[in-house]
C-alpha cells in the first residue's frame, strides 16, 4: 500500500496534489511519501520482531541524506557497500554499531576509514579480503569484526543481472573455502568471525531459495561453532520483492517466517539488508509530456523524464506503472513512453494502454521509483539531475535540489 492516490480527478501524494508539485519545483522530479516510508519499515519491524533481528538497510538502494535520517530513526543500520555510503549513513546519524560493510572489492582506505568508525562487521567475499583487513587493522592497532559471505548456489528466480547466490556469480565464497578463511582468522590477532551470511538476489518473488539459503547458512554456522567458533550473528541480506505490476510479493510475515523457521534453533541474531521493498513504492518519478509522435508503425509520448533518471526499464528491462497525473475520461491508446535521450533504449514503457488525450503539457508519473531510481540517476546527455522531494501530509520538502547547469560543468573547470 502506498499514498499515491487519485483524489477528486487528480493524483495526491499524501495530502499535496502532484500537480501542485510539477507547478512549485519543475520536471522531472522525484516525490517520496513518507507516511509510506514509515509504513513499510514498521510491517517489516513487527514481522521480526518475535526475534533478535538487526535490520541493516541497504543504502544503495536510495542514499538520500533526509531519507536515511527517517530510516534510522525507525531504528535501522545500515548495509553500505563504500567509503561515500559509510559517511552519508554516519552524517544522516547512523549508530556504527549497527553498519555492516558488503561488497567484492572493498578498498584499503575504505576499509581503514570503516574500522576507524569502529562499525559492527565487515561482511568478507574472498581469501584476499582476510588478508587485506588483517594488515589494516594491524597498522591500526585494532582488531576487525568480520562475518564470512557464503555462496550458496541458490537460484533465487529473478533477473540474471541481480542474481547472486550461484558460483557463475563474482559474490561470496563456496562453504569451504569459508571454513579455511575461518581457520585464518582464528589465527589473526587482528580478526574476529562474529557472522555468516549470504546474499542471493534482488526483486525475488518466491520464498524458496530464501528459506532454502537460510537452513544452508544455519546449517553451515553450526558446522563452524562446532569447530570451536564463537559466532554472534548470520546475515540473510535483503532481496525481497516488491509490486511493480502485477506480482504478488510475499508478505514481511510470510519473509519472516521462512527466515526465522531456520535462524530460530540457532539462537543466533539475525541480520537482514532490505533495501526495494522499504523505499521502492515510496517514490515516484513525475514527468511531463512534451510532445506525442506517430511512425508508420507506433505512438509515441516522448516525456521531460529519461533513462538517465530512472534507468530500470533500459537496464533489466523491467516494467514500472506509468499513469496520467489528471484523470482522463478518453478511450486508451498503445503507445511507448520515452525520454528524449538520443537511445531507443530510452524508454519507460512500451505499447502501454493510456488515454489517446493525453498531449504536450499533461503530466504522467512512474510509479515505484524509490528505489534504484535517484540512486542510479546520471548525467548522461548532459542532463542536470532532478531534485527529490519528501512529502508529510500537506507539507513538502526539496530534500535534494534540481541540479543546475553550472553543477554539470562545475568539476571540470581548472
Ligand atoms: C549485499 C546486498 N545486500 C542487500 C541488498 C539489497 O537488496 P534489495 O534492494 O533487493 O533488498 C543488495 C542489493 O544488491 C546487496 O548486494
Amino acid at each position: 500500500m502506498d499514498h499515491f492516490v487519485l483524489k477528486q480527478h487528480e493524483t495526491y501524494c499524501e495530502d499535496v496534489p502532484l500537480a501542485r508539485i510539477a507547478q512549485e519545483f519543475g520536471t522531472p522530479t522525484y516525490v517520496y511519501s513518507r507516511a509510506t516510508l514509515w509504513r513499510h519499515g514498521q510491517r517489516l519491524l513487527d514481522a521480526f520482531a518475535s526475534y533478535p533481528t538487526l535490520p541493516c538497510y541497504a543504502v544503495k538502494a536510495n542514499s538520500n541524506l533526509s531519507l536515511l535520517r527517517e530510516i534510522f530513526a525507525m531504528g535501522f543500520g545500515a548495509d553500505i557497500v563504500s567509503l561515500g555510503e559509510l559517511e552519508r549513513s554516519l552524517k544522516a546519524g547512523a549508530d556504527p554499531q549497527k553498519l555492516v560493510y558488503s561488497g567484492v572489492g572493498k578498498r584499503r582506505d575504505e576499509i581503514e576509514a570503516a574500522l576507524r568508525r569502529d562499525i559492527y562487521a565487515f561482511n568478507l567475499e574472498s581469501f584476499a579480503e582476510v588478508e587485506l583487513i588483517s594488515s589494516v587493522a594491524r597498522e591500526l592497532g585494532k582488531v576487525a569484526r568480520v562475518s564470512l559471505r557464503v555462496n550458496p548456489n541458490i537460484d533465487a528466480k529473478t533477473n540474471p543481472k541481480i542474481t547472486t547466490g550461484l558460483f557463475s556469480t563474482k559474490f561470496g565464497v563456496v562453504e569451504e573455502e569459508a571454513r579455511a578463511m575461518a581457520e585464518r582468522i582464528r589465527q589473526s590477532p587482528q580478526l574476529s568471525l562474529v557472522g555468516v551470511g549470504c546474499h542471493i538476489g534482488s526483486q525475488i518473488l518466491d520464498l524458496k531459495p530464501m528459506a532454502e539459503a537460510a537452513r544452508r547458512l544455519a546449517d553451515f554456522a553450526k558446522g563452524l561453532q562446532a569447530l570451536g567458533h564463537e559466532l554472534a550473528f548470520i546475515d540473510m541480506g535483503g532481496g525481497l520483492g516488491i509490486r511493480y505490476n502485477t506480482e504478488q510479493p510475499p508478505e514481511p510475515e510470510q519473509y519472516a517466517e521462512a527466515l526465522l523457521s531456520a535462524i530460530r534453533p540457532t539462537g543466533l541474531r539475525l541480520l537482514i539488508e532490505p533495501g526495494r521493498v522499504l523505499v521502492g513504492n515510496v517514490g515516484i518519478l513525475l514527468t511531463r509530456v512534451i510532445a506525442r509522435k506517430q511512425t508508420p508503425e507506433k505512438s509515441f509520448l516522448i516525456v521531460d523524464g529519461a533513462m538517465n533518471d530512472l534507468i530500470r526499464p533500459s537496464m533489466y528491462d523491467s516494467f514500472h506503472d506509468i499513469c496520467p497525473v489528471a484523470e482522463h475520461t478518453a478511450d486508451l491508446e498503445k503507445m511507448d513512453i520515452v525520454g528524449p535521450i538520443c537511445e531507443t533504449g530510452d524508454y519507460f514503457g512500451k505499447d502501454r494502454s493510456l488515454p489517446a488525450s493525453l498531449h504536450a503539457g499533461d503530466l504522467v508519473y512512474i510509479r515505484s521509483a524509490g528505489a534504484y531510481g535517484a540512486a542510479m540517476a546520471s548525467h548522461y546527455n548532459s542532463r542536470p539531475r532532478a531534485p527529490e522531494i519528501l512529502v508529510d501530509g500537506a507539507q513538502m520538502k526539496v530534500i535534494r535540489r534540481r541540479e543546475t547547469l553550472d553543477d554539470l560543468w562545475a568539476l571540470e573547470l581548472n
